[in-house]
């Protein structure tokens, strides 16, 4: 879980627990995720998975920004920061993430919002390494099987934070967890993933044909992750979850707060991922200074108000079919 909830204790404790904790790279440096996948190798020698955004980078802002930054003007002045600028953005990173991963060689390598070239998954490949991808759709399951993944994650509509869409509109990629595995032919594993809370959820995964789950809320208000303090509270009380780009320029469910609600109807002025993402980090930075959830993203699935606070590997162990004696899986 990227942006902040994701931690090294949590992808240790999930690990530990015999579930496959993650360390989301996606917007991490190249030198800060080989730092990342370090302190968590010194907290287990458990396997774990590493997460990067395969594509969807866009190096320009896709449209003049002058009316977001006009719009993003009233937003800081209220927040009490300077002038909102446009940051540059830098060089797609992918490239140099993936090159810490084949020198690292995690037992799992996932991705979401498109495919790595052939080159990169060849090489994948060649390091040994256990590959998904991220689906919201059949089709690009099938794409995905075609780049030769060796797993697939689909991503139902119920799921919190970003859409791994990456072949076709988003409002046609929002179908149900447990319709989305029923209807994914391809001869891969299929890992269920969206609203996926409790045991009862894993064990109607698994008899809907999924192999194993991943779940991303559920973890959201367990002491090890990272989720801010005003974004708990906000998790806690029964807002909304709607899908928006207001944030970060690509599709996402969060929970609806002042922010979402001010771009809802200006969507056309929106950049692209990641210039928006890039334009509204002071705001999401000051917001979480000033204990203020109406401005920050507040990425949860359909399933929030399920969500529990008991320590990670405790959650694990009450949601895994493998609980109470029989041998955690091997990645
Ligand atoms: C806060 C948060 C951050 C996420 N960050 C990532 C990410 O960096 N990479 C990724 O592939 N998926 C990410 N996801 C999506 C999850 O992988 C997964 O699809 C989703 O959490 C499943 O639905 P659920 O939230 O209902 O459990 C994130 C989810 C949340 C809630």
């Amino acid at each position: 879980m990227g942006g902040g909830p994701g931690t090294v204790a949590l992808a240790a404790a999930v690990s530990d627990a015999g579930g496959l904790g993650a360390i989301a790279g996606g917007y991490l440096t190249p030198a800060q995720l080989r730092t990342e996948i370090a302190k968590l190798r010194e907290l287990t020698d458990a396997p774990f998975n590493v997460n990067l955004f395969a594509s969807g980078y866009r190096e320009t802002p896709g449209k003049d920004p002058a009316p977001i930054l006009g719009v993003m003007a009233g937003i800081h002045e209220k927040l009490g920061l300077p002038e909102p600028e446009l940051p540059a953005i830098p060089p797609d990173p992918f490239a140099d993430q993936l090159q810490v991963v084949l020198d690292v060689k995690p037992a799992v390598f996932s991705f979401t919002f498109g495919i790595p070239s052939e080159s990169a998954m060849r090489r994948l490949k060649e390091a040994g390494i256990y590959v998904i991808g991220t689906a919201t759709t059949p089709r690009e399951a099938e794409l995905l099987a075609e780049a030769g993944v060796d797993a697939i994650t689909a991503q139902g509509a119920e799921a919190g934070a970003h859409r791994g869409t990456f072949a076709g509109r988003v409002e046609d990629s929002l179908i149900p967890t447990l319709d989305l595995v029923r209807q994914i032919r391809v001869d891969k594993p299929i890992i269920a993933s969206g609203g996926i809370m409790t045991r009862d959820d894993v064990d109607a995964a698994l008899n809907a044909g999924a192999v194993a789950v991943q779940m991303g809320t559920a973890f959201l208000l367990c002491p090890e992750a990272g989720t801010s303090k005003p974004y708990r509270r906000a998790l806690r009380e029964t807002r909304d979850s709607v899908i928006t780009r207001a944030y970060s320029g690509r599709a996402a469910r969060g929970l609806r707060n002042a922010f979402i609600d001010a771009i809802q109807e200006r969507e056309e002025l929106i950049l692209d991922f990641p210039a928006q993402n890039s334009l509204t980090r002071p705001m999401r930075a000051a917001a979480a200074k000033q204990d203020n959830p109406e401005y920050l993203s507040l990425w949860a699935g359909t399933g929030i108000a399920r969500a529990t606070e008991m320590p990670a590997g405790e959650l694990v162990r009450i949601s895994a079919p493998f609980a109470g004696g029989s041998p955690a899986p091997r990645w």
